[in-house]
């Protein structure tokens, strides 16, 4: 059974009496204690599908799926308080700027403490707050953070970006996710400190069987840490498979331009050879394309792109173009099952 299901997922907002379809029936799967990859450059509403998996996004936003199933529940049949009761329960999120996110004015200690769920403590008052104590050391040191003194004493700024970032996470670890959604998590790091971040989430994954949507805008920066990834471009699903699939058999020309920008796959090139890239830039929500949104900068785009494309599906290698790429004469004698569109 999927831990997460959600089947054509649209995200609409009304702006100057248009309605804009930021996010355009994309659809997403988890199983538990998997990690997947959610990829695609900055404007292709990976945050906004985020902010609607955990309810999080305001009224302007109007969200609508036609399958939206956690652990089996059909969350479209519970009311919305009812939904949110149980997403919030379940999946925590982390964002890309921790210091944005974390209280100025409060130390770090207190603000852990808040995020400890009263059901996970008992006896007296003095007690719960030994108990408190207790917990927050303890989230502090799965995170990694040793010294955790002179953490629980400290104020946000007088802590590093990577430091900051470990405490969001402990935060989050405090409501024991199923799921947790690290959008951009390691956004403005050094790449030491990135590499630290993704161990940790790593580990927590390993052990806790935790599982973990990660955001990126960068492919190959995820590409060490996941089990599989979807791709999205404009709100339009892309392409989802096997991280290996994405990397080393893209069939999206989308998904191809990702891996072709990628130093890691592009090693056999003589140095400082430029590396390839799609021309022009990602549509505005005011200026989206009709059909296929990557048309105007896709270089096999055809007539036909004016539709939006299905998704179809090759061994769960799912793509959502009219001219995929690697569709040897073989595979096109046996059409790629059809599934709905995503
Ligand atoms: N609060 C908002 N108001 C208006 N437009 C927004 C808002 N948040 C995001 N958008 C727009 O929605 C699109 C998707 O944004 P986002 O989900 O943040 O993309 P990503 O996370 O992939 O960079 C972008 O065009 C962005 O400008
Ligand atoms: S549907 Fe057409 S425009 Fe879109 S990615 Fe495929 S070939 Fe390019
Ligand atoms: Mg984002």
């Amino acid at each position: 059974m999927n831990l997460l299901d959600i089947r054509n997922l649209s995200i609409e907002l009304i702006h100057d009496e248009q309605n804009i379809l930021a996010v355009d029936k994309v659809s997403l799967s988890m199983k538990e204690g998997e990690v997947r990859g959610l990829v695609g450059e900055s404007g292709s509403g990976k945050s906004l599908l985020a902010q609607a998996i955990v309810g999080v996004l305001d009224d302007k936003w109007y969200v609508h799926a036609d399958r939206f199933h956690w652990r089996g529940i059909d969350l479209l049949r519970l009311t919305i308080p009812e939904r949110k009761a149980i997403l919030s329960r379940d999946i925590a999120m982390i964002f890309q700027e921790p210091m944005a996110c974390l209280d100025p004015t409060t130390n770090i200690g207190e603000q852990l403490a808040e995020a400890i769920d009263e059901s996970q403590l008992s006896g007296f008052f003095w007690q719960k707050q030994q108990q408190r104590r207790a917990a927050t050391v303890k989230l502090l040191h799965k995170v990694g953070i040793k010294d955790h003194d002179a953490c629980i004493k400290s104020y946000p700024h007088q802590l590093t970006e990577a430091l900051c970032q470990r405490v969001m996470i402990a935060i989050a670890l405090a409501r024991q996710p199923i799921l947790l959604i690290a959008d951009e998590p390691t956004a403005a790091m050094e790449n030491t400190n990135q590499g630290q971040v993704f161990r940790l989430l790593a580990s927590l994954n390993q052990l806790k069987n935790m599982a973990i949507l990660l955001i990126s805008h960068d492919l190959e920066n995820i590409t060490h840490w996941t089990n599989t990834i979807t791709v999205m471009y404009s709100g339009q699903f892309v392409e989802a498979g096997t991280t290996e699939q994405i990397f080393n058999k893209a069939m999206h020309p989308y998904t191809q331009a990702l891996v072709d920008s990628s130093p890691l796959a592009n090693l056999h090139l003589p140095a400082k050879s430029r590396l390839m890239t799609l021309p022009g830039s990602i549509p505005i929500l005011q200026h989206l394309p009709i059909g296929c949104r990557l048309g105007p900068r896709c270089p096999r785009a055809q007539q036909d792109c004016v539709r939006a494309p299905s998704v179809t599906s090759f061994h769960g290698h799912k793509v959502s173009c009219h001219f995929p790429l690697l569709m040897n004469p073989k595979m096109k004698k046996s059409p790629l099952k059809k599934t709905t569109r995503a």
